[in-house]
């Protein structure tokens, strides 16, 4: 799905300034054409600047020209008709030239899980009105403006996507997938409050803070090369943990390689080890497209098999433009004493004021896609890592994938040259892309071309880097 902040700049430019050249063309920056320029992305547009030594011509004409009695010491002239103007003018500049700033690096972002699917436009005056989801979900505050009703639609849908059995299960949107994992982790300390939290060593780093937070003790379990939790370590560190009750949580969709921990290996463990627990999927990265692609059940679910809690990120495979999150309970949490709300009745979660938007688009994503739309989705992802791996192989560069559903190519941290243009994360020489909807097969060839062009010369045989036995 190619958006227009792929267009390559030299086309964009070039073809609307004519063959009289760009500069007086794409006007200056404040004026009205060259504000209608710096929105649609002509980078003719001679920037402005503003304050300390980089105070230039505009701030000089437009601005100064207009404070004479802020100069002569007086009172500043904010709020008269002329000052308004201004600063409204470097108001819509700043803006202009923020959101210019933005769709250029959209064209090259690969490296993290997060996209940005166009906003859906009957929710666009939504922006313009306050909806706060105040306290708990389950039933709805005393004022109007709220979306609690969608949320719980969404929750049910989410529910049924992995599986839940129960007729009723629980849930509610947070900030995203941490504040999720905090909640799985606060819920499961109510179970068992002196239960050690077990996590693979690359699970994110949230979990350990998240514990940290809660004053829970917290564990990292060995991980194999692709980074998915080894079982034996996690049995060898349950048995000599002398306490009769453990919390675990399973990474599904490590942030690095997108390695799936097995829910079924976790739960063995747990009952070979004699242990009551609680088991808290964290789907934040891969939760959605893994139970679109799994045959029947996703494992990792919310069914018998499968885990006690999840939590999801609404703005990595769903595309919501702002952090979000969905946590989901195969059962509701008890009721704490003192979380009685006089505005709401009690609340089971964190915050007070919740995200009434946040719901209200994840909710409307969800039901304009529906199954078959997200599912596509999935597919078109995976297909696109398979084909950024195999050019990735083609051009000299090792990479792999953690599974044969995994929209991660993890390879080895790619030249300085190419960091500096395509921002990745590196972790112990370690990198990847996210094949997300949003990364299009002419972006991986462009990002294949920048890495081609900065190997000083092929990998070989025999270099420190190695495949995982079990990647793809
Ligand atoms: C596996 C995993 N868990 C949790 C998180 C944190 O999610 P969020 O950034 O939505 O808080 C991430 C983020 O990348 C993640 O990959």
């Amino acid at each position: 799905m190619e958006r227009h902040g792929d267009r390559p700049a030299h086309r964009t430019s070039r073809a609307r300034a004519g063959p009289s050249g760009g500069r007086r063309r794409a006007g200056r920056r404040g004026s009205p054409r060259g504000r209608r320029a710096a929105a649609r992305g002509d980078r003719r547009v001679r920037p402005v600047r503003y304050g300390g030594r980089h105070r230039g011509r505009y701030h000089d004409r437009h601005h100064d020209r207009h404070q004479p009695r802020a100069r002569a010491g007086g009172r500043p002239s904010v709020g008269s008709p002329v000052t308004t103007l201004s600063s409204r003018f470097r108001l819509a500049d700043t803006v202009a030239e923020r959101l210019l700033r933005l769709t250029a690096a959209e064209r090259h972002k690969v490296g993290f899980p997060g996209w940005s699917a166009a906003f859906p436009p009957p929710l666009v005056p939504f922006l313009s009105h306050e909806l706060n989801n105040y306290g708990d979900p389950g039933s709805d505050p005393v004022f109007p403006w709220h979306t609690k009703d969608l949320e719980r639609e969404l929750v049910d849908d989410l529910a049924g996507l992995f599986g839940a059995c129960p007729a009723r299960p629980w849930g509610h949107v947070t900030n995203g997938g941490s504040e999720g994992v905090l909640y799985g982790l606060w819920l499961a300390r109510t179970k068992h409050p002196r239960a050690k939290v077990y996590h693979s060593r690359t699970a994110h780093p949230c979990v350990a803070r998240n514990a940290g937070m809660l004053r829970m003790e917290n564990v990292a379990v060995a991980a194999d090369v692709r980074g998915e939790m080894s079982y034996t370590d996690l049995m060898r560190r349950l048995l000599a943990d002398p306490n009769p009750a453990a919390i675990v949580v399973a990474t599904i969709g490590t942030t690095l390689t997108e390695a799936v921990d097995d829910v079924r290996s976790i739960r063995a463990a747990l009952s070979a080890a004699g242990k009551r627990y609680h088991l808290h999927a964290d789907a934040a990265m891969s939760g959605i497209p893994l139970a679109l692609h799994a045959e029947g059940r996703p494992v990792f679910g919310l069914h018998a098999q499968g885990a006690d809690s999840l939590s999801i990120s609404g703005h990595k495979f769903l595309g919501a433009p702002f952090p979000c999150g969905v946590v989901l309970a195969r059962t509701r949490p008890a009721r704490h004493p003192g979380t009685s709300d006089l505005l709401c009745g009690a609340s089971d979660s964190f915050a007070s004021s919740r995200n009434g938007h946040a719901a209200l688009i994840l909710w409307y994503l969800l039901k304009e896609r529906g199954i078959s739309g997200l599912r596509e989705l999935a597919h078109a992802g995976r297909a696109t890592a398979e084909y950024a791996q195999r050019r990735l192989v083609s051009a000299g560069w090792p990479a792999w994938r953690a599974h044969r559903h995994a929209r991660t190519v993890v390879f080895p941290a790619p030249p300085r040259a190419v960091l500096e243009t395509w921002a990745l994360p590196v972790v112990r020489g370690v990198s990847h892309i996210v094949c997300t909807p949003g990364v299009s097969r002419s972006r991986v060839d462009r990002f294949v071309a920048a890495v081609g062009a900065a190997i000083p010369e092929p990998i070989k045989d025999g270099q420190p880097w190695t495949t995982p036995s079990r990647a793809v």
